[in-house]
């Protein structure tokens, strides 16, 4: 069982209200923030984990609604109603929200403000409340009310002022959590998707989500590739949420930002004493990540000694702590991804070869957004258009037509991630309701050379997007081993590219009909 679990399911006889435990709630929030992969439900455990530190019966997490300026509840222990929503100013919540001071009434029926309307509505009886604003850091113009939380009826007698700090406290975990957490923003979106929000329906996405389907119903070991920015760890979040240990921990390591001096401590833990400096008893992600995932980003930095030290880990689920005797068992699914050339490094020695083949157990190659094909780039274009309006408080309605064709005829070899800062600088600077090609921050087409990444790391040039020349119309490289059908289909796209998304000039280029053209795209 997960170490934050353990400590968020006390037993009620234990008094949750001493410093080592108000330290050990902290500590409890601090883990749920650096393991949890998805937002809803990072917030739906930090509710009961509320509740349980402040000793009472239910609690909610109200959320600023930045479209309507609402509070809605966003995560509570509230069976009868899919949620609140309140204005500033209504309820107590609202009034707290509206002051941003806590309110603590013992008799919520004696308070003014009380909205008696939701208790009559749930049936459920509310006797004593507490709630206190959620704010976010001190700036130039104050602090930005983020939310409120509210706990109801207190098991043992009312909150007092113990109470109230406490759960102030908590509140700015809560707010940091908030602010520092790159999970998704979903205040207002549903969160039903199965593969964890990943955007795209081209035929190599396709095979994407069944590969992640497949691996999500096993245990066994899963090596993503890929070019930077196409997606690895949206992947191995994906396959985490949809297996069987989804309740359990999400713990990323990346081999590549820490020191190699520090790598064996942060994978495996330390004991007290075993390195200067090693105050206390120090517990590695490996043993954080029990009963979840563990995902290894950048396996190709992995330094040599310590892939011996994974590759038993890996075989046995058996390590110790740096410094300790004691050998430990967890029970781990590992995740890695790596965008390195791992077979060259098997060849030259700097990556162990025993190691590559356990890892290897599941290959998930995510295709670059150029394989993607345009369909998706548009999709994602929207998707971050919309997301990015959202976090931004923008009103951008979508991208024009001559920005689309701009986004599709752009290389990306930067891939997804390119295509996100585009996007959200786009939507940041443009000045009008849609964004035109202007608005994009790419190299202009008109300037001549676009260098794009090839898979091997060297850069190779393509020529101009615009005026193409159908004789010169730059190089396609095919490798070895693709079906006649692959290469028809590259050969499309190649010539799309080449034409800046335009169809009909693709088409004639190609000498067939435009709805010939269609139908291929569509066969792909
Ligand atoms: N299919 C997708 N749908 C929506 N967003 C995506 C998709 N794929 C990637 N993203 C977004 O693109 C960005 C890059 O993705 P991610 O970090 O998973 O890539 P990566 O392959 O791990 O990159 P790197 O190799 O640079 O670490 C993230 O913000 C991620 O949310
Ligand atoms: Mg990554």
């Amino acid at each position: 069982m997960p170490k934050q679990s353990r400590l968020a399911h006390r037993s009620e006889s234990d008094h949750f209200f001493g410093d080592v435990d108000r330290r050990s709630v902290l500590l409890a929030l601090l883990n749920l923030i650096r393991t949890e992969v998805d937002l809803d439900r990072l917030l739906r455990r930090v509710v009961d984990l509320l509740a349980q530190a402040m000793d009472a019966d239910r609690a909610t997490l109200f959320l600023v609604d930045t479209l309507s300026g609402e509070l809605v509840s966003k995560a509570a222990h509230l069976p009868e109603l899919p949620e609140i929503r309140l204005r500033s100013g209504q309820g107590i919540a609202g009034l707290v929200a509206q002051t941003q001071r806590p309110v603590n009434q013992t008799h919520a029926d004696d308070h003014p403000r009380f909205a008696a309307s939701i208790d009559r509505l749930t049936g459920y009886k509310t006797v004593t409340v507490l709630a206190v604003p959620v704010l976010g850091q001190e700036t130039a113009s104050g602090r930005k009310l983020l939310g409120v939380i509210e706990v109801l009826n207190k098991k043992r007698g009312s909150f007092d002022d113990r109470d109230r700090d406490l759960l102030c406290e908590l509140a700015d975990e809560v707010a940091t959590a908030l602010q520092q957490t790159q999970l998704p923003e979903r205040v207002t979106m549903k969160t039903t998707e199965r593969y964890h929000r990943i955007i795209g329906t081209s035929t190599p996405m396709q095979r994407v989500y069944e590969i992640i389907g497949r691996a999500a119903a096993t245990s066994a070991t899963v090596l993503i590739r890929g070019e930077s920015g196409t997606g690895k760890e949206l992947a191995a979040r994906a396959i985490h949420v949809n297996s069987q240990r989804a309740r359990g921990p999400f713990v990323k390591i990346d081999c590549t930002s820490i020191p190699e001096g520090l790598m064996e401590s942060e994978l495996f833990g330390h004991e007290r004493g075993a390195f200067t400096g090693a105050e206390q008893r120090v517990l590695g992600k490996a043993e954080l990540a029990d009963g979840g995932t563990l995902f290894l980003d950048e396996i190709g930095d992995l330094k040599g000694s310590l892939q011996g030290k994974l590759l038993r880990l890996l075989q046995d689920r058996e390590f110790e702590r740096v410094g300790g005797r004691k050998t430990l068992q967890v029970d781990v699914r590992i995740v890695a991804a790596t965008n390195r050339p791992l077979e060259a490094w098997v060849e030259s020695g700097q990556f162990r070869a025993d190691l590559y083949y356990r890892l290897k157990v599941i290959e998930l190659a995510m295709p670059s957004l150029r394989e993607r094909g345009a369909d998706d780039i548009e999709r994602l274009g929207q998707h971050f258009v919309k997301l990015y309006a959202q976090k931004h408080n923008k009103l951008v309605r979508g991208l024009s037509t001559d920005a689309m064709q701009r986004l599709r005829a752009h290389q990306w070899p930067g891939n997804i991630r390119e295509l996100e800062h585009c996007i959200e600088s786009a939507v940041a600077l443009c000045p009008g309701l849609d964004i035109t090609s202007s608005d994009l921050p790419l190299p202009s087409s008109l300037s001549g050379l676009q260098r794009s990444a090839s898979s091997d790391g060297t850069a190779t040039q393509r020529t101009a997007q615009k005026s193409p020349d159908p004789a010169h119309g730059g190089s396609l490289e095919l490798p070895e081993g693709l079906s006649l059908a692959d290469v028809e289909q590259r050969y499309i796209r190649h010539t799309l590219d080449r034409f800046s998304g335009n169809r009909s000039e693709a088409a004639r280029a190609l000498g067939i009909g435009r709805n010939t053209l269609l139908r291929k795209l569509k066969e792909e």
